[in-house]
């Protein structure tokens, strides 16, 4: 059986609530699987209650990064775990976390309001006027499986639409396929926060005025120091000489603003995982 088969035979299992449950789940704990480890785990912390929280710790120290995430939402969610969070919130604050936890860490102190001036500790020391340290925590630790899923399935994000990856998908942006070699996560994470800090070769637009009055708008496929080649929607390619533009107007990008607030920040972390994997 493959790990996902196995995991839902597992969950079907727990729902019946047999007795040798707690066992199972025990001896699953310590299964190679990934996803099985952390079933369990959620499946034991419901029956023990009481050791949760102390389990939930030790994973968070030693687990793997999957695992460690996954404790940090499930210790959110308990009682008394406002000292444990608020001691990852300093080491946050100290830079003693890695960056691929730091979404994690600040969503569940987010979720303890004794914890508010810690978090506001935290947000004072970026620099709130730079995007990308807004976002600074979605740029390490997503799940590129969860991110191929909004890239191809959400309807709300529908990148799918304007891009390919390789031949499936529109025309309207860039192919990304093989982006994850060419670009930095910071550079794609700012492609989806903040599009119209950098436009992608070949799809800046922009307006043209020229010199006895005639107008061309269109995308710029070509630009050399002495002309200029247009591809517009209305008259297809030009080719113009720079000497002849009287103004030029830079348009925005076709890439909509907006994903920023529209996607969750773990949406956000997730595509920046995927854009990356794309090899
Ligand atoms: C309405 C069409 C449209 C949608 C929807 C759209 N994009 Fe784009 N995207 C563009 C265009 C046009 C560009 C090129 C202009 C630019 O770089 O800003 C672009 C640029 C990009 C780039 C930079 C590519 C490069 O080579 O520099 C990335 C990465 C990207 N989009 C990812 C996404 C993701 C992920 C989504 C879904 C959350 C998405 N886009 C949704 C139109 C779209």
């Amino acid at each position: 059986m493959d790990g996902a088969t196995r995991l839902e035979a597992f969950k079907a299992l727990a729902q019946i609530k047999d007795s040798s449950l707690l066992e199972l789940a025990e001896s699953l704990s310590r299964d190679s699987e990934e996803s099985i480890r952390k079933e369990a785990g959620k499946i034991i912390a419901e029956l023990r209650p009481n050791d949760a929280v102390g389990r939930w710790t030790r994973i968070l120290e030693n687990g793997t990064l999957g695992e460690r995430q996954n404790a940090l939402s499930e210790l959110a969610k308990l009682d008394a775990v406002d000292g444990i969070i608020g001691e990852w919130m300093e080491r946050l604050i100290e830079g003693r976390v890695p960056p691929e936890l730091w979404l994690d860490v600040l969503e569940a102190a987010n979720l303890r309001p004794a914890l508010k001036a810690l978090v506001r500790r935290f947000n004072d020391r970026l620099d709130q006027g730079s995007v990308l340290d807004r976002y600074r925590e979605t740029l390490e630790g997503g799940d590129s499986g969860l991110g191929r899923k909004i890239f191809m399935e959400r309807a709300d994000a529908s990148c799918v639409r304007c891009h390919k990856i390789g031949n499936e998908g529109g025309d309207v942006g860039p192919n990304l396929a093989g982006i994850g070699l060419r670009q930095t996560r910071e550079y794609l994470l700012e492609s989806l926060v903040a599009p119209n800090a950098k436009i992608a070769p070949g799809f800046e637009s922009v307006a043209l005025t020229m010199k006895n009055g005639s107008l061309h708008a269109g995308t710029v496929k070509q630009e050399a120091t002495e002309q200029i080649v247009l591809n517009s929607p209305e008259e297809g390619l030009l080719t113009l000489r720079k000497t002849e533009i009287a103004e030029q107007q830079r348009g925005i990008s076709g890439m909509p603003e907006g994903f920023g607030q529209l996607l969750s920040k773990r949406d956000l972390r997730d595509l920046v995982e995927f854009l990356t994997s794309l090899k």
